[in-house]
């Protein structure tokens, strides 16, 4: 189907930018499919066993970035480092540079890398294109997912399962085989079977787009998830039933890193690691106890400056 071939697009649609409907369609479905690339099948390139060591997942070193368009500067050398099977967390006040380093991670075209380095699983992360990204087991849920207009959920996951398949040389399964391997997720994100049917995204709530996400990320799964506040808008329950599905997808080699502006995520999802993000810098890391004296005091305590 042309609409799934990378290649396609219908100028002047980005990949990640939001435009009109119709951009916003094929982009998704563009996103959609690169995210569909990600791996899970497919042996991790950092199981070479090391004798039980905590690997090394990610590396990223002195970045800085700028806004392409107005060569903005906004990360001005972030440091940051990941084992597998870590789970770290990125806080920080409005305007820090929290999703743009999330999106800089995925590739996205909106920033500029102008210096600094990020290893990821032993590779230059920086040489790599997004779909290289996303097929070496790299997903990133959206602080705000688009709708796709008159393209049913397990449709579009189906077509996004099956690119993946495709790359990784598997038969793609049918609408029928699909909908057994889907069905049972949906408990995970607790909806209901007819969540399948309805639109992408189309007139869900702020909850359900975030439960959407998470399904996106058990059909496709990931070896590093990167949750851009996943909790936002979120009701205690919903909060509780996202948190419990990410727990629900994390092994002892899958890691997550996760943005949040709130701590009671981090009374169901249990960090490893806080990074404290200020003007484009990490200016503290820790445990939990950060965040317990961010509740107190608020971010001037742990100020970097
Ligand atoms: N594509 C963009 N165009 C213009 N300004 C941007 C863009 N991306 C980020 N910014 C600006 O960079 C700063 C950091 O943004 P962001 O990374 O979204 O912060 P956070 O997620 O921590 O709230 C903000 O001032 C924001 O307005
Ligand atoms: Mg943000």
């Amino acid at each position: 189907m042309a609409l799934f071939n990378p290649t396609f697009s219908f100028k002047p649609c980005n990949l990640f930018s939001n435009g009109p409907q119709r951009c916003r369609y094929v982009q998704s479905v563009r996103n959609f499919t690169l995210r569909a690339t990600v791996s899970v099948e497919a042996p991790s390139s950092s199981t070479t066993d090391t004798g039980g060591a905590p690997k090394l997942l990610l590396e990223v070193k002195d970045l800085s970035a700028v806004i392409t368009e107005s060569k903005q500067s906004i990360l001005k050398g972030v440091n940051l480092t990941m084992f597998e099977g870590e789970v770290h967390v990125v806080m920080g006040k409005n305007g820090s540079g929290k999703s743009t380093f999330a999106k800089v991670l995925v590739g996205h075209p909106d920033y500029e890398i102008t210096g600094g380095s990020i290893i990821y699983k032993g590779q230059d992360l920086l040489e790599m294109a997004p779909e290289e990204r996303a097929l070496a087991g790299l997903f990133m849920s959206f602080q705000s997912p688009v709708e796709i207009p008159g393209v049913s959920n397990i449709d579009f996951l189906n077509m996004a399962y099956n690119a993946r398949r495709r790359k990784l040389g598997l038969p793609e399964l049918g609408p029928i085989e699909f909908y057994g391997y889907v069905a049972p997720k949906l408990e995970l994100v607790n909806m209901k079977i007819d969540f399948l049917n309805r639109n992408v995204n189309e007139g869900f709530s702020g909850g359900e787009k975030k439960r959407n996400e998470i399904l996106q990320l058990a059909v496709l799964g990931a070896d590093l998830s990167i949750l851009d506040e996943i909790d936002s808008g979120l009701d205690v329950d919903a909060l509780r039933d996202v948190a419990k599905a990410v727990n629900g997808l994390q092994t002892p080699k899958n890691s997550v890193l996760m943005i949040t502006h709130y701590l009671r995520l981090l009374e169901f999802i249990k960090p490893t690691y806080i990074h404290i993000m200020e003007n484009g810098r990490i200016v503290k890391t820790g445990d939990i106890s950060i965040a317990e004296i961010l509740e107190r005091e608020g971010y001037k305590s742990i100020s970097g400056t």
